[in-house]
This record gives structure tokens, sequence and C-alpha cells, in this order.
């Protein structure tokens, strides 16, 4: 098997075959995707100086203005790049257990929901490694979302897990998962605060219109059926202000593939790095989002957030009257809904501090 070790993530044309270390790295952390790589940052930081810790990238996001931009501004590096450049649960599944096959990590972490963790969880558990699962708990109660699924099945083959608020350890034990269950917040919180007051510099090549709007939008739900692409269309144009719209591919692809135009007041940008779209987020007057991360950055840093979807897995954010749902197929004006939300008073984050100092403490009880 080719592994790409870490001193070598930026030279794919020279790929260096690898011998794992066996019984060396005593914790694994699998990330494969922008969201996981922002918020695992600052932890992943704290255990690799405590040695014995080994970062493995899955590849499901590849392109460079998803994965390899997150890794420089976060300044953390895969020690191990698998680079699958698939979201395929059975392949990553696959590759993943190839690798720790030999490794045979004890303990293993995974966040969140996305193939890569599932399929990473699901790996761990076939290799008999201790897995522990960071932001457990999250549901939305509709499990045609595939990351409810997913989710879902990560917390049922769990060891130990890392809800980030007490209602979501509530909604664990709902589903009789009570053993081994610590809330510790949200890792997003420290990360987030700690480079928005870098991200200043990153706005300075920007003209951006004033009182402007920020979009972001992924989801499958939204954006892999031409009808819900025309109906956002629909209700983007409906909006006095510019709306600026870093891209996400999967959207991007979709809309070329349907033939569907923005509206004249939205400003498609590339997928911004994080440094730029923290700045995006801290100076717009409200942010429109199907993000997860979006509308916990959005409490955060007290923007107004507008989730385009019909359920959020962010019951916080709702209950404190920061966020509000709108999905895409309601027929009546979403301007009106912004004008409503411009005027929140955004007073509390639910999601803790110091989340990583807290959340490396307890790994490190775990695994003496
Ligand atoms: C995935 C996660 C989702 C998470 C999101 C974060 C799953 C099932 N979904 O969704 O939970 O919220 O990441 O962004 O794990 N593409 C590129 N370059 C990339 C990555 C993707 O061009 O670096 C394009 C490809 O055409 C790909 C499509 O985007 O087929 C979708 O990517 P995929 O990883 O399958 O799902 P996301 O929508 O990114
Ligand atoms: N993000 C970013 N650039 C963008 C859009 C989002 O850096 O153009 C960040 C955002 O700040 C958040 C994370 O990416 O931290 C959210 O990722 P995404 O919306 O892709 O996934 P989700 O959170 O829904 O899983």
């Amino acid at each position: 098997m080719i592994l790409y070790p870490r001193n070598t993530m930026k030279t794919p044309n020279n790929p260096l075959k690898m011998q794992v270390e066996k019984n060396v790295i005593d914790i694994v952390t699998i990330a494969g995707t922008r969201p996981e790589i922002i918020k695992l940052a600052d932890l992943v930081q704290l255990l690799d100086g405590q040695g014995n810790h080994a970062l493995i990238y899955t590849g499901q996001h590849y392109s460079d203005n998803m994965k390899s931009i997150f890794f420089d501004e976060l300044k953390i590096k895969p020690d191990y790049d698998l680079r699958c450049d698939t979201s395929d649960v059975a392949t990553l599944k696959e590759n993943m257990l190839k690798f720790l096959q030999e490794m045979r990590p004890p303990y293993i972490l995974v966040y969140g929901d996305t193939n890569s963790s599932l399929a990473g969880a699901l790996a761990a558990k076939e290799v008999g490694s201790t897995l522990v699962h960071i932001e457990a708990g999250l549901r939305c109660f509709d499990l045609n979302v595939p990351e409810e699924r997913a989710r879902i099945k990560i917390d049922s083959i769990s060891d130990y897990l890392f809800p980030p608020t007490e209602l979501a350890r509530t909604f664990l034990s709902y589903e009789e998962i009570e053993k081994n269950v610590t809330v510790t917040g949200n890792l997003v919180v420290d990360v987030c605060r700690r480079l928005a007051k870098v991200a200043d510099e990153y706005g300075r090549h920007y003209d951006l219109p004033d009182n402007y709007l920020l979009l972001t939008m992924h989801r499958q739900e939204n954006v892999d059926e031409r009808d819900r692409l025309e109906m956002l269309r629909k209700h983007l144009s409906g909006i006095d202000h510019k709306i600026v719209f870093p891209i996400h591919p999967r959207t991007k692809n979709n809309l070329a593939r349907y033939g569907i135009t923005l509206p004249p007041n939205v400003i498609v940008i590339e997928p911004a790095g994080y440094l730029e779209f923290l700045y995006l987020l801290k100076n717009c007057r409200l942010v429109m989002t199907d993000s997860g991360g979006v509308q916990e950055e959005a409490i955060v840093l007290k923007r107004p957030c507008v989730t385009l979807r019909h359920v959020s897995e962010r019951w916080e954010t709702l209950l404190l009257k920061a966020n509000v749902l709108f999905p895409l197929y309601r027929r009546d004006p979403l301007s009106n809904v912004i004008e409503m939300m411009l005027e929140a008073k955004i007073e509390r984050n639910p999601y803790g501090e110091n989340v990583a100092e807290k959340m490396l403490h307890l790994i490190m009880q775990i695994t003496q």
C-alpha cells in the first residue's frame, strides 16, 4: 500500500512508500473533509504535543481550496494522507482498514457525521480499537438526512462519547447510550474565535458591498435536485441585499449541470479559505446557510443566521433565537425572515470555551 507520510503531503507526484510503524502510535485521529480539519485543528496540535499521536486524512475532500488551504492556515499536517478522493464509505473504510490493520492503534478518534467519520468508526471497531466519538449526540430526527444515519451508527458503536451540549447528551440517553458520555463543549468555539481575531487582514483585497449577506449551501437535500436549486434562485432574487456566496464544488457542479444562473445580486466566489471566510462572516449583516459548522460559528461570532433547511441539529442556536429555519420549499418570501432576523440580539454561546484543552485532559484520562 502506498501511504503519504507527513513530509510528502505536498508532493503527490512523488509518493514515498513507507512502512507503518507498529505499536508506536497510541491515538489516531481521523479526518476527511473541510469542517473536520477546522474543528479538529486545536485538539490535533495538543495531541501532537503529547507524542504517540497520528492524524490520518482520508482525502474525501481533495481540492486545494477544500483541503490544503485549511491545513496551511490551521497549521496542522496529516501524518498520513490516504488520498481516497471519494466519499464512498466502502472505499474509505477499505483504505483505512489496510492502514489500521498494520498500525493497530489502541485508540481512534472520529469527529461528527461525514462518510469519512463513519468509515473510520467502522474500521476502528473492525481492528479492535477503542472508539471515541467527538460531537456525539447531534440529532435532527430526519432519517432522510445521510449525516443523521451516520451519527446514529457512529454513536451506537462508540466506546466513549463527547456530546457538545447537555441537549446532545439527552438525545443520546433517548437511545439508551449513557455509559462513558461526557459533555465537552464544541471545538469550533476556540478555533473560530482565535482565527477571527487575525482574519481582518484577509478582507483587505475585497471590495465588499455595504450590508451584504453571506450564503453557503452544499447539502444534498438542497443542491442535488433541479427544483430545489430553482427555489433557491427564486428566493435569492427577492432579496434586497447583495449576497456573497463562496460556492461549494457540489453546488457549483449542480448549478452548471442544470444550467441555472443565480440572480445578479449574488456575488459567487470560489470556496473561501478559513481566514477569508471568517472575515466574511464577521462583517456580514446575516448569514444564510445549510452548514452545521456555519450555524455554530454564527452564534459564536454573534451573527444572525437563517438556516435554509426544515430541520437542524443545532437546536441550541434556534432556542436562543440566533438562528431560524427556512426550508427552500417555503412559498412566503425569504426576505421577510431576513428582515426579522437582522434585528436578532445574540448574547449567549451555548458551546463552552477552552474545549480543546478540556478534551485533551479527558482523552489523557481515558488512554492512561
Ligand atoms: C461532505 C459530507 C457532509 C459535510 C460536507 C462538508 C458526507 C456524506 N457528506 O459533503 O456531511 O457537511 O462534506 O463540506 O460525508 N468535490 C470537489 N472537491 C472536493 C470535494 C468534493 O470537487 O475537494 C465535489 C465532487 O464533485 C464531489 C462533490 O463535491 O462528488 C461532493 O463531495 P462529497 O465529499 O461527496 O460531499 P460533500 O457535499 O462535500
Ligand atoms: N468554510 C470555509 N470556507 C467556505 C465555507 C465554509 O472555510 O467557503 C468553513 C466554515 O467556516 C465552517 C466549515 O467550513 O467552519 C463548514 O464546512 P461545511 O459547511 O462544508 O460543512 P458542515 O459544517 O456542514 O459539515
